[in-house]
């Protein structure tokens, strides 16, 4: 059997960021804004906030609800894009705040599709029986690397962290079926031009503002339907299942028309899915635990409940991941 998840957990930053206070920024309105993406509000972190903090807190939360402790925690996978550090990253700075000794860590980098490939990547230890309760993470700190001069970018990202724990399934909970993919030939079409090994930091690439995110957002837009459509289907299909047998579909939040061409694409009921991107924005690779934490503690989803999980982001990689809670 697949691994199943034992607790949620999530964290964002206290400051909540509105759509007027960005007019105060960049040329765009709160009208605009709404009806292009669906965002109202985001969480940033302020100034001096440490971003690995919250994936500390979203992993703690989630080990509480698991009813573990921090030393039952074997494995700790972190899904993200824009680490702490280039090096060591984010997962060793979360697993010295957890306390987790000896316990292995590592970053997973694809994009905003990171918490999919990771709990994908987390279900295949468990089943290898090399791990027994992995805290797997999806965080992200977008508006340390946004360009607060580009109103193209700067209305989409908030930042925050999600967390699951894992154990070994049962007949009745776990993983059912996992369907991930990439597409490289797309690998520009949102990226950090320097900052890497290709152009590291230097006072020329700072001064061409090119430690920021960069995206071609119709690109982005055109292919994200699709792409999480396919990964769907495909793993329904791993997991003999139907649409119909899901009950909540989490796509990854970056747009809410996006989300709606997905409804359309696979002809489900829009109540079905469940949707926190006016609150929250789009926080990448965490985008879709948090979101799954809220629907785990408001009571939406429910114990036996079959859920989707399905994103797309930089790379460009996308997929898809069927869990009954
Ligand atoms: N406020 C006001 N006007 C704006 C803003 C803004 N914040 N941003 C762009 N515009 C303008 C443009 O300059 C353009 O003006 P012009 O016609 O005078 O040139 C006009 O609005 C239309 O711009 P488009 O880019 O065509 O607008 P579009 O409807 O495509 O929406 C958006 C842009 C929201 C970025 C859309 O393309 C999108 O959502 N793309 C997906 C991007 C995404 O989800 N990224 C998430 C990161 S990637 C990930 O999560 C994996």
């Amino acid at each position: 059997m697949g691994a199943r998840i034992l607790g949620t957990g999530r964290s964002v930053p206290g400051k909540t960021v509105t759509n007027a206070e960005l007019e105060r920024l960049v040329k765009t309105s709160d009208e605009w804004i709404v009806q292009r993406t669906g965002i109202r509000t985001r969480h940033l972190l302020d100034d001096g906030d440490v971003p690995s903090d919250m994936g500390v807190e979203a992993g703690l939360r989630a080990i509480e609800a698991a009813a573990l402790e921090p030393s039952a925690v074997d494995l700790l996978v972190v899904a993200t894009t824009f680490p702490d550090m280039i090096c060591p990253g984010t997962a060793a700075f979360v697993a010295q705040g957890l306390g987790l000794g000896d316990v292995p860590f590592f970053d997973l980098k694809a994009g905003c599709t990171g918490f999919v490939y990771a709990l994908g990547v987390a279900d295949a230890l468990v089943r290898a029986g090399l791990c027994r309760h992995p805290l797997v993470l999806g965080f992200e700190a977008l508006s340390r690397v946004t360009d607060w001069a580009d109103r193209q970018t700067c209305v989409l990202f908030g930042d925050g962290a999600g967390a699951v724990v894992l154990a070994a399934g049962d007949d009745r909970s776990g993983v059912l079926g996992t369907a991930l993919y990439g597409d490289a030939e797309k690998s520009l079409l949102l990226h950090m031009p320097s900052g890497g090994t290709r152009a590291p930091a230097s006072v020329e690439t700072v001064e061409a503002r090119e430690h920021f995110i960069k995206m071609e957002g119709s690109g982005v837009f055109r292919s994200a339907a699709p792409m999480m459509e396919k990964a769907t289907r495909n793993a329904l299909s791993s997991a003999s299942l139907a649409l119909e047998d899901v009950d909540w579909i989490i796509p990854h939040q970056a747009n809410v028309r996006i989300i709606d061409a997905l409804i359309r694409r696979l002809g489900v009921d829009p109540d079905r899915v469940i949707t926190n991107l006016d609150r929250v924005a789009n926080t990448s690779a965490a985008s879709i635990p948090i979101a799954l934490d809220e629907a785990v503690r408001d009571g939406t989803i429910q114990a036996g409940d079959v859920v989707a999980l399905t994103g797309f982001g930089a790379g460009v990689t996308y997929g898809a991941v069927i869990v009954r809670i």
